[in-house]
């Protein structure tokens, strides 16, 4: 690593520098980031230079003591003055971030237009609530774990429980068959169900078999026109990218967004609408997406393991000699180059601000707006700095640990990876996983 190292990072004290360091790593460095990369991000490596300069830029930032400091500082503040209701914190805080991705998708959601949802993992109910109160005669059911398996409590006001089923099951299981949706058809489902648990360290086929069982319930239950919001890496890895090419032929149009809550992390909310499978098709995904459920429930290896890693993960959008990975890229690198370039500029200016304040005036920044936000779990763990353990490579991911107080860790070790970062979850840039982005 000529340039991608602590030392390196620890002479920053200008945005300017980390900016320079950037082009000199793509430009003679190239090999010091591909080679941390899955074979499926190489390729896309190679094609946008916003995903390069955001590869680059997220290990940097990870790397630096002078963000890990601020990070340090504003957790020790939570715990100072720790939250009895964080729940609640969390509940406005997705409520406010699914107004912003409705507003991104040309506002579909609101205004009388959703007449019943599916809230996958919907505690504590930030979507649920708005889309309740946004949508005055709308039904809802939504699933989430329940309180003591994923210490995550309800908070949908009891005003509203005339219209919302709360249910308290693992979707895993109505993916496999063992609990049922009564309902029937829904015209918008949200897959929103991530693990949150900072002290969980969640194997990456564990992840990854959420995101399909999430889908499959999906195919399942949404009505002909409808829609669905998924939460999804922007991390380009095989499967994403095939999980993106379904959604593709699934559904009239798919945008890929990135509100303000998550904007460090890897993180995106794929908006589709327009359900349009036919039931041809509809069988042909939940078939396959049962054989990787199948597959990932046996894989034991590291995600890049030549044969249990995602290399060998069924195809869902087609028959594996059907695949045409040149469209794929095209199509994927147009959907997210938008959210790569929100990613890059949110973390630029975060880092630009820690530089200017430590450098300038001593370490006092904030470590996000969303980190305004307390973690579920965080408060109760130690911080961790990270240390030499915090290899960014895709290779180590399936070893490495995470938790709340270590930046990037947690997509790392899934292979639905990510390597840099701070604050995360599935989906989330609320922290309890502070660390991912
Ligand atoms: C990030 S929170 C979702 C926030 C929520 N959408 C909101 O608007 O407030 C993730 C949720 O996924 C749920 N979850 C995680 N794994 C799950 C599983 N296997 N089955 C059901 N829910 C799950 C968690 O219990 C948690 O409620």
């Amino acid at each position: 690593m000529a340039l991608m190292n602590r030392e390196t990072v620890s002479r920053f004290t200008a945005i300017k520098q980390v900016e320079a360091t950037i082009d000199r790593i793509l430009t003679e460095y190239p090999r010091d980031v591909t080679s941390t990369l899955s074979p499926s991000e190489v390729h896309f490596f190679g094609q946008s230079v916003d995903l390069r300069r955001l590869l680059v830029m997220k290990e940097l930032y990870r790397l630096s003591e002078d963000v890990d400091r601020v990070y340090t500082e504003h957790n020790e503040q939570n715990r100072a003055a720790r939250n009895d209701n964080p729940s609640s914190l969390h509940l406005e805080a997705y409520e406010r971030s699914f107004k912003e991705i409705n507003e991104m998708a040309g506002r579909p959601f609101g205004r009388g237009q959703v007449r019943r949802f599916l809230d996958l993992g919907f505690a504590p109910g930030g979507v649920t609530t708005w889309l309740l109160r946004s949508n005055g005669s709308a039904l809802g059911t939504g699933i989430s774990l329940s309180l003591e398996a994923s210490g995550i409590q309800s908070q949908v006001d009891l005003q509203f429980l005339a219209r919302f089923q709360q249910r308290y099951e693992d979707i895993r299981d109505i993916a496999d068959g063992r609990a049922t949706i009564d309902s029937g058809a829904f015209d918008l489902v949200i897959a929103n169900a991530a693990v949150v648990l900072p002290e969980d360290n969640v194997s990456w086929n564990h992840r990854v078999h959420l995101v399909y069982a999430q889908l499959l319930v999906a195919f399942q239950n949404i009505a002909p026109g409808g829609s669905l919001t998924i939460s999804l890496q922007t991390r380009p890895f095989d499967w994403v990218v095939d999980v993106l090419t379904t959604l593709r032929q699934s559904f009239a149009s798919i945008i890929a967004v990135k509100p303000k809550l998550h904007a460090k992390r890897s993180v995106t909310h794929v908006v589709c609408q327009g359900y349009m499978a036919s039931s041809d098709a509809e069988c042909s995904y939940v078939e396959r997406i049962r054989a990787g459920i199948g597959y990932l429930k046996q894989a034991s290896g590291a995600v890049d393991a030549p044969l249990g890693g995602t290399a060998n993960l069924p195809r869902i959008s087609a028959p594996p000699n059907q695949v045409n990975l040149e469209a794929q890229v095209q199509f994927v690198a147009e959907l997210l180059t938008p959210v790569w370039k929100r990613q890059y500029t949110a973390i630029h200016e975060h880092y630009q601000e820690v530089l200017r304040d430590t450098h300038e005036r001593g370490p006092t920044v904030p470590a996000s707006n969303a980190d305004a936000v307390g973690s579920w779990r965080r408060q109760q763990t130690a911080v961790v700095q990270p240390g030499g353990s915090g290899s960014s490579n895709w290779r180590n991911r399936a070893t490495e640990q995470h938790g709340s107080g270590q930046r990037g860790r947690e997509h790392r070790t899934t292979g639905s990876g990510d390597r840099s970062g701070r604050s995360g979850g599935m989906t989330t840039d609320l922290s309890w996983r502070r660390g991912q982005h």
